[in-house]
């Protein structure tokens, strides 16, 4: 038995799913650059008031953070979520001093929450993240929600479903904050103790409880249309055309509250239906939060973004059964047949690395047919075979596994041959590209751009073209 386990709510990522995670990241990575957010990284822990604001009621602050003193005495806090460090950091370094606004960043974080773990729900998790400061527009949200749905749909995820509400400006909160209290006054007594903590900090929390979800005064609460301005109204109407014209389809619904406290006008959620999921759908959240910046110490500053649980992303793809994990080919194995051979074998695969070619070679001297194993396992293109009769004449067998073609070569030819084989491959595949066929890659004869499948040859296919 292993002596150490992992800590429960944590997870180690490895073989295939960090392939998934690899693509995913480059995905975000490539995404984030056509909509023009840049990268942005933030400490691991912050003064624990960096996420503890005044008067907070989010379960997150109150109970889920992973506090700690440190040998200075100071309080600090492994950080739960990203939005936070990063409007302190947006303040402290001064980030919009001449910048163009909107000022746009992404993250890709782990975050830590003491929440009881589940599927779905760990304690260190991963959020893609993005915020954007200082524009005021509906189609700023409107961008915000539709880079993170376009993470969803380019995935190829279906069972997909956008919540989005409105919590109005301070104006319209302050209002509804003030009937919701007057309503709960007398029920409150007989709610959870969360709720009577929330009745304090923040009535709107209440809507948001799991627990008297079902409670007769919950259910009969007044609804936030009824208290939002014109102008609160007006902005998320807008909203709502925004994704209208862009067919992106929602669901208003207006006990949608989130989690958090921060958060003023536009809040949504995306989840996914998938029955697979269980209880933790939620993909990615977020909303507005245009007091935040001030509250920091920084100027007027509106802000806008959401965080999208990687983790959660990727079951939801399982479930779906969407596999992005496709076994990557070695360009070559080198085999050395004899321990003597190694120090030649090492020579080889460094000059075939070196060229671009992904190479891997054997270093534990097994048997010919062991090797060939491997070469099948992780789909080699080429295989450098160095025996006693190479080493002998300085030269080293190329076999092209895809044609079984055989040839001998010396040391400093390997890379001429292997970039003759590569272009080989390549017409092949561009061939495919060019023509209709019709045919998988690899499927039909083809050979140097000439196709034999018998279906459109590809003067057909030009002929085809040209009339
Ligand atoms: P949040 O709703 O607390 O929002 O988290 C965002 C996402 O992180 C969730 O929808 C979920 O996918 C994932 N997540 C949260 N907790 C866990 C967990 N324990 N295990 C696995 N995944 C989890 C925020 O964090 C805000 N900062 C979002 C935001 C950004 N709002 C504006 N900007």
């Amino acid at each position: 038995m292993s002596r150490f386990q992992k800590i429960k709510g944590t997870r180690d990522v490895y073989g295939s799913e960090v392939k998934r995670w690899q693509k995913i990241e480059h995905l975000l990575r490539e995404l984030c650059f056509l909509y023009d957010y840049a990268e942005i990284r933030t400490p691991e822990f912050e003064s624990t008031e960096v996420f503890k604001r005044e008067d907070d009621s989010s379960d997150m602050v109150n109970k889920e953070m992973y506090t700690f003193i440190d040998q200075g005495k100071r309080s600090l806090t492994l950080r739960p979520e990203g939005t936070a460090g990063i409007v302190r950091s947006l303040v402290e370094n001064k980030l919009y001093a001449g910048a163009d606004l909107p000022l746009k960043y992404y993250y890709i974080e782990s975050n830590f929450r003491s929440e009881n773990p589940q599927k779905g729900r760990y304690r260190i998790f991963h959020q893609f993240g993005v915020e954007a400061f200082g524009a005021k527009n509906p189609l700023l949200d409107l961008e915000v929600i539709t880079l993170g749905y376009t993470v969803l749909t380019v995935l190829g995820l279906k069972d997909i479903k956008i919540l989005i509400n409105t919590l109005g400006d301070e104006e319209s909160r302050n209002n509804y904050r003030e009937a919701l209290h007057k309503h709960f006054q007398d029920s409150i007594e007989g709610m959870c103790a969360d709720c009577q903590r929330r009745y304090k900090q923040n009535p709107l929390r209440i809507l948001d409880c799991k627990v008297d979800k079902n409670h007769p005064a919950l259910l009969s609460a007044p609804k936030i249309d009824d208290y939002l301005s014109a102008s609160s109204k007006a902005y998320f109407q807008q909203l709502l055309e925004g994704l209208k014209m862009l067919e992106v389809p929602y669901e208003v619904d207006d006990r949608l509250v989130r989690g958090l406290d921060y958060y003023t006008d536009t809040v949504f959620e995306v989840v996914s239906t998938n029955p697979e999921m269980g209880a933790q759908a939620t993909l990615f959240a977020g909303g507005r939060y245009d007091k935040l910046v001030e509250y920091f110490g920084g100027p007027e500053m509106s802000g806008v973004g959401f965080g999208l649980g990687l983790e959660r992303l990727l079951l939801a793809l399982e479930a779906e059964g969407i596999d992005l994990a496709d076994e990557e080919m070695l360009d070559v194995y080198v085999m050395p047949l004899d321990e003597k051979y190694q120090k030649e074998a090492f020579i080889l695969t460094t000059m075939a690395r070196a060229n671009g070619y992904r190479c891997e070679m054997d270093y534990q001297t097994r048997s010919m047919k062991a090797q060939f194993k491997t070469v099948e396992r992780k789909q080699a293109q080429v295989v450098a075979i160095l025996g006693e009769d190479e080493i002998m004449q300085g030269r080293v067998t190329l076999k092209y596994i895809p044609s079984q073609q055989q040839v001998s070569v010396g040391f400093y030819e390997m890379i001429g041959q292997l970039d003759a084989w590569a272009k080989q491959a390549f017409a092949k595949h561009q061939h495919h590209h060019d023509c209709d066929c019709n045919h998988e890659h690899g499927e039909c004869d083809c050979e140097d751009g000439e196709c034999h499948c018998g279906h459109h040859h590809h003067q057909e296919v030009e002929d085809e073209k040209n009339s």
